[in-house]
């Protein structure tokens, strides 16, 4: 029998159910959960869904939600502010938040889709700025009830990757995050269309740059209410300094950027482009227009349908450039195993 629709529980719109959904409210809720048994394996921990592919129409499990909220002041000086979030706090909304309140740090971040604990888990990036960034410690509670606080540092963050993302954390639940914000001015402009959507301001300020951030989003990607997506499909390869080289004396063109002495990161979307993929659509399921990263459901797409374009543009990549690009998006099957 099909139980629970987690259509509204994932931003590609699929239609897919699950066993059971769990909701809680405070750690102590969750702990409740768990000794009960009711949580019953497997289980899928979400967020809003919003960096998740189902494969199938069916998960076979519990699909856990937290809706942990509230941000508290926990300590202040002159010039900082360490600030706790629950893990269900939409993260714009903190965003939104930091802005009005004056603290520096995550504007560059604004409307990303997503709740706060999976911001923390996924270190979500934009515009020269990644969460980790500005978190100090990731509270946690384990499948044993066991409750964690992981400093930054414990977390292991790299591009849109944690400890939390490893099999290993499989049965630890981010239920909170503390971060530190900048009291005093302090803006990220590395990005070029930030620095040039912000040229004509005079004087600088959060809510300027929070406006130029999501106009720069809204003219690039899809709002999922409209058409069903997971923001960057595929995550920016990083290769040797010497493929780079390679390609560069092929494609002089190419964009990139530096990541250490050894290695240049290519951005997927160009490449994605330039096999000719950019508004080309597979059944039901399109490479986006305005950005060739971003797939996206027409109406009617099934997860199939998504991984099936998916293989597509890998393919093509892998064929013309030699590189192998890898989802950013988290493919669940249907419970049994995790793609
Ligand atoms: N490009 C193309 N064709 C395309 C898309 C991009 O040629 O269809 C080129 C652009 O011209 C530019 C370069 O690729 O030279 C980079 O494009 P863009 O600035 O749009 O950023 P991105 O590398 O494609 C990454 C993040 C985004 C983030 C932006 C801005 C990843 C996987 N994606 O995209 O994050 O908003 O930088 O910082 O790192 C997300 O993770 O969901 C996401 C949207």
């Amino acid at each position: 029998m099909r139980k629970y629709s987690l259509r509204a529980h994932n931003t590609f719109g699929l239609d897919v159910f699950a066993d059971h959904f769990l909701e809680y409210h405070s750690e102590d809720e969750l702990r409740e959960l768990i000794s009960e048994g009711r949580v019953t394996v497997p289980f899928l921990h979400i967020g809003q869904g919003s960096n998740l592919l189902f494969t199938g129409d069916y998960y076979k499990g519990t699909v856990l939600h937290s809706c942990i909220r509230g941000i508290t002041v926990v300590s202040e000086d002159e010039n900082t502010v360490c600030v706790h979030v629950g893990a269900g706090v939409v993260w714009d909304d903190f965003v939104c938040h930091c802005v009005t309140k004056g603290w520096y740090g995550v504007e560059n971040l604004s409307l990303i889709p997503g709740e706060t604990g999976a911001a923390a888990v996924q270190n979500i990036g934009a515009y020269g700025v990644e969460v980790k960034d500005v978190i100090v410690s990731v509270d946690t509670v384990d499948l044993n009830g066991r409750k964690r606080v992981y400093s930054v540092d414990e977390c292991c963050y790299s591009y849109r990757h944690s400890l939390f993302k490893e099999p290993s954390s499989k049965s630890v639940f981010v239920t909170g995050v503390q971060f530190r914000l900048n009291k005093i001015p302090r803006f990220v402009l590395t990005y070029g269309a930030l620095r040039e959507a912000l040229s004509d301001e005079k004087t600088l300020t959060l809510q300027a740059v929070r406006d130029a951030v999501v106009r720069i989003r809204r003219s690039k990607l899809p709002d999922p209410a409209v058409c069903g997506n997971a923001g960057s499909f595929f995550m920016n390869p990083i290769v040797s300094r010497a493929c780079w080289q390679k390609l560069l004396a092929l494609y002089p063109y190419m964009p990139y950027y530096e990541v250490d002495a050894e290695r240049v990161k290519i951005p997927a979307g160009w490449l994605i482009e330039q096999c000719g993929w950019k508004g080309r659509s597979l059944g039901q399921a399109a490479v986006y227009d305005k950005q060739a990263l971003v797939l996206v459901n027409l109406g009617g797409a099934t997860g199939a349908d998504i991984v099936a374009l998916a293989k597509a543009v890998q393919d093509s990549v892998y064929q013309k450039f030699g590189i192998s690009i890898q989802p950013e998006v988290l493919f669940v099957g249907d419970g049994m195993k995790t793609e």
